[in-house]
């Protein structure tokens, strides 16, 4: 076995290696160096010694994954249970938040080139355990040939372990888990065969309302049957669906969805900055995983925007309309653009709901909308952006520097990519006043933040 490699030698793919960790990576994996060569290590935390096997060989680094604890770090903690969407459970909470506020620290410094920007504390998570309201578990076999339901093993895409307790679910997400599970196994289901492509059952999303008490579930198969009303009627659900894809793709989105029972769309409560808002969610449009912290994130989305009740606020990547409708009260108008058209339905319908008449809704991409939307509108006061983790491309960001908006809140689930983001905006003339992170994925090294930037 390699302990260490000659200079100049960078280890084989499937070399086993002994390493000492001495970081971590944005992303979550344990940092080791060989002569100066980095290798990012899956499963390790700093002040391990660990045996890795190497999984990817890049001229600058190398990816790894863990095949032996030689000796843990004095820092860790007993894992709750075993689960592949908890890999810093073995970290106590406190040192996790401290992870990610250097992280964010680190991402605006190295990669945006700013020095002395402000990150203030990170907003703890209220509930660091059994906070998530939508969970996707992958039907399988163990090697007895009994179906499973649970995570797909880290680093083996055809391979699940099945999960009786979530520590990331709750009780009722678990219970509807199971009772699915346990109904699959009397009928004598057959998982889908992700390498021959044949079998039945492939997915189970579970979404569930933590305010309005609802929860939904949706089976997701490969074409074929099964008494599928009958298992609509055997858990405890308000709503249950029935998604039927052909594709050989691990996705939960293709195909075509049927309502076997109860509502195709789930409701959620919010309150954000005093006002507590009812939400409808359909299945395709996105909603924050965490409801408590969601509150949180929209409370510093609204303190950043500096509201005095007149301006004109567009909402860029507005889902289902939560920050716009909790921005409303404090604006003279939001307007809100989102590319899933059912999203933009529920905004329409929510802001109904809620008694909001002066926020508008556009289904469209907020690449080719915004100049559009300018013309309509006219030119926005605050802008607030909230993107997927790829965060904004060079071309959305100058159509934001166009618009000449006097404050920015960027809200963002990606530090790496928010840095270079407020680098472009900086360059044309904001600046970059604050930044607060705020803990939506405890156990995960995930990482949200709030930013707020104004024209100087
Ligand atoms: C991180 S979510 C935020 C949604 C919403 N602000 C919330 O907090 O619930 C990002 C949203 O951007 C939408 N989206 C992604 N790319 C887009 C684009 N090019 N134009 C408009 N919306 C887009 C997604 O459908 C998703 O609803």
């Amino acid at each position: 076995m390699e302990s260490s490699s000659p200079t100049g030698t960078r280890p084989q793919k499937g070399a086993e290696l002994e390493l000492s960790i001495d970081s971590l990576a944005y992303g979550g994996a344990g940092v080791a160096r060989l002569d100066g060569y980095v290798l990012f290590v899956q499963g390790a935390v700093p002040g391990d010694r660990v045996r890795a096997r190497v999984t990817k060989r890049k001229r600058a680094y190398a990816e790894a994954r863990v095949v032996e604890l030689l000796e843990p770090s004095a820092d860790r903690i007993e894992a709750r249970a075993p689960h592949p969407g908890a890999p810093w459970q073995v970290l106590p909470y406190e040192r996790q938040l401290a992870e990610k506020e250097s992280q964010v620290r680190e991402a605006l410094t190295r990669i945006g080139g700013f020095d002395d920007v402000l990150v203030e504390p990170i907003v703890p998570a209220v509930e660091p355990w059994r906070y998530r309201n939508k969970l996707e578990y992958s039907f399988g076999e163990s090697e007895d040939g009994q179906l499973v339901l649970g995570f797909h093993r880290p680093g083996r895409w055809n391979e699940i372990d099945d999960v009786s307790d979530d520590i990331l679910a709750s009780e009722r997400v678990d219970a509807v888990r199971e009772a699915v599970k346990a109904w699959c196994r009397e009928e004598g289901l057959s998982a889908f065969d992700r390498r021959g492509g044949s079998g039945l059952l492939r997915n189970l999303v579970v979404r569930e309302g933590r305010r309005s008490g609802q929860v939904q579930a949706r089976i997701v198969t490969s074409e074929g049957d099964f008494r599928a009303l009958d298992l609509a009627e055997a858990i405890e659900a308000t709503g249950v669906l029935w998604t039927r894809t052909g594709g050989v793709a691990e996705t939960t989105r293709d195909g075509e969805t049927d309502l076997l029972k109860g509502s195709a769309t789930i409701e959620e409560e919010l309150t954000c900055a005093g006002e507590r808002l009812r939400f409808r969610i359909s299945p395709d449009a996105f909603f924050q995983t965490n409801t408590e912290m969601a509150e949180r994130l929209y409370g510093a989305a609204v303190e950043l925007a500096e509201l005095s009740g007149r301006e004109r606020v567009y909402d860029l990547f507005s889902g289902i309309g939560t920050i716009a409708m909790a921005l409303a009260p404090a604006a003279g108008e939001v307007w809100g653009i989102e590319l899933v058209e059912q999203a933009v339905a529920d905004a329409i319908e929510n802001a109904r709901l809620n008694g909001i008449d002066n926020a508008r809704f556009y289904a469209g991409d907020v690449r080719t909308a915004m100049r559009p939307l300018v013309e309509e509108a006219g030119a926005p006061d605050v802008l607030v952006v909230d993107p997927p983790r790829a965060g904004l491309s060079q071309k959305i960001v100058r159509r934001m520097i166009e618009a000449g908006a006097k404050r920015i809140v960027y809200v963002s689930c990606n530090p790496t990519t928010l840095a270079p983001n407020a680098r472009q905006l900086a360059d044309a003339g904001y600046v970059l006043d604050r930044v607060r992170p705020v803990d939506m994925f405890p156990q995960t090294p995930h990482i949200e933040c709030v930013a707020q930037l104004s024209l100087s």
